[in-house]
């Protein structure tokens, strides 16, 4: 028998892809989306996390599956969109751009790679990522894509002041776009 909460909202049949899903707040949008039947795929930089993680989803009946990836590389993003197509069949219903990078520091002690690290991380990924998946989302029919930012990204805020401008721009970019 469905509970009230199968009742009222389902996902089934539905695909979504979570970039790093395995510790936070990603990997509480997979729990939710799996929760509610949507078949997930999700990534991070760590296979021995992923591999724990995937065994817990599998003892609560979820249908997720998930690879390794460094969403900062041009080629880890094109090869993690590939799997995830072969994966769906070619279709993507759900793109949560969440995995980012944030470094603490005062913003007289900051490196240049420091900032090229965040800035290819946290608005460079989510941007191509989504430019890469556009084809899977369109074949859908049915599509939703979300970017994670920040409060940050609204206020500055001390010690994480190149986190607070990628967040900022990813909010702007998303504004401007709608
Ligand atoms: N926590 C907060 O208070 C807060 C507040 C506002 C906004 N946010 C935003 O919410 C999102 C999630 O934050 P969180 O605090 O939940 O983060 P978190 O706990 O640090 O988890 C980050 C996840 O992303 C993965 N990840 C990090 N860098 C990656 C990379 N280069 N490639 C692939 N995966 C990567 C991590 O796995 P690996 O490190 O193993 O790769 C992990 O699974 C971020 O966009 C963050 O900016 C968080």
């Amino acid at each position: 028998m469905s509970t009230s909460r199968e009742q009222r909202w389902s996902l089934k049949g539905m695909t979504a892809l979570v970039t790093g899903g395995t510790r936070g707040i990603g990997y509480a949008i997979v729990e939710e989306l799996a929760g509610f039947g949507a078949a997930v795929h999700t990534c991070s930089r760590n296979q021995q996390e992923i591999d724990q993680r995937l065994e817990e989803w599998k003892d609560k009946g979820y249908e997720v599956t998930a690879s390794v990836c460094d969403i900062s590389s041009k080629e880890e993003r094109e090869e993690l969109i590939n799997k995830v197509s072969s994966v769906f069949g070619g279709r993507l219903n759900i793109l949560i751009n969440n995995a980012a990078s944030v470094i603490m520091k005062d913003a007289t002690q900051y490196t240049l790679e420091d900032c090229a690290s965040i800035m290819s991380t946290n608005v460079e990924s989510p941007y191509h990522l989504t430019q890469l998946a556009y084809p899977l989302l369109k074949a859908s029919g049915n599509a939703s894509i979300v970017f994670i930012s920040s409060v940050a990204g609204v206020t500055g805020l001390p010690s994480i002041s190149i986190y607070a401008a990628s967040k900022g721009q990813l909010s702007y970019s998303v504004r401007r776009a709608e």
